[in-house]
């Protein structure tokens, strides 16, 4: 039987090319968002919050079938000095970025089949980064949720990886000045920022069959830009 692939957070950007890459590979693909979902070919849309634990319960409940293949995508983003940031800040990017991941992970798993796929949307700020102590936390505890997946489900052949994106060129950046965006893509050793079909590429690979004894990585998926002064 086809494969079954859940994206979460594919109205746009990354979410909706990794939809858009797995349909193209041959799976079906509910692409799911808290806004209007995508259409498009192999894929079904589905209005889903993935802070909602009913409405992710029953939401799969109306799938109808188990998910082969979950990408957990939906995140959400904020530019903040440290000294700024406040418990609500922290809040607002853990309900999304960590328990989001967590419960749509924990329902899918319920009765996701042996050699299943988890594939989640870190973030290389996940190394660090400046005015991103909030987010950066948040995709740290992603990658460590990641991690214990792996170890805890490694035995049915549940591969679990995270993919560690560097800027890519989404609508999550609308936020920064064109003088900031340009700044960016000269620090990278390719000269320009990540396309979503980038990060799409890395996560079919993951999300493969035959890709399952690659479990509990980071992916780091940023044209090289973590390598650092080793390009200088
Ligand atoms: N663009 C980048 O530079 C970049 C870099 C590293 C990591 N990421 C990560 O990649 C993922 C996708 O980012 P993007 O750049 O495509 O952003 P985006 O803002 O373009 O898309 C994010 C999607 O997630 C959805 N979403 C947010 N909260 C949700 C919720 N509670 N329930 C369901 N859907 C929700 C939004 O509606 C949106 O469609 C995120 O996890 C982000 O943190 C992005």
């Amino acid at each position: 039987m086809t494969r079954l692939a859940l994206v979460t957070g594919a109205a746009r950007g990354i979410g909706r090319a990794i939809a858009e890459r797995l349909a193209a590979d041959g799976m079906s693909v509910v692409a799911a968002d808290r806004d209007l979902p995508a259409t498009g070919d192999g894929l079904t849309p589905l209005a889903l919050d993935v802070t909602d634990r009913a409405a992710v319960g029953a939401a799969l409940a109306g799938i109808g079938r188990p998910v082969d293949v979950l990408v957990n995508n939906a995140g959400v983003y904020s530019d903040r000095p440290f000294m700024d940031l406040t418990e609500a800040d922290f809040e607002a990017m853990l309900s999304v970025n960590l328990l989001g991941v967590f419960i749509v992970s924990q329902e899918v798993l319920r009765t996701m089949p042996d050699g299943g796929r988890i594939v989640t949307v870190a973030s290389r700020a996940y190394l660090g980064a400046r005015n991103m102590g909030h987010y950066g936390a948040s995709k740290a505890a992603v990658v460590a949720l990641t991690r214990t997946m792996a170890i805890e489900f490694a035995s049915r052949d549940i591969a679990v990886n995270a993919i560690a994106p560097g800027l890519v060129d989404t609508p999550i950046l609308d936020g920064l000045s064109a003088e900031r965006r340009a700044d960016l893509a000269r620090l990278q050793p390719t000269g320009r920022l990540g396309r979503p079909q980038d990060i799409a590429a890395a996560a079919a690979y993951l999300a493969a069959p035959d890709t399952g004894f690659v479990t509990g990585q980071v992916m780091i998926v940023d044209g090289g830009k973590s390598l650092g002064g080793v390009w200088m």
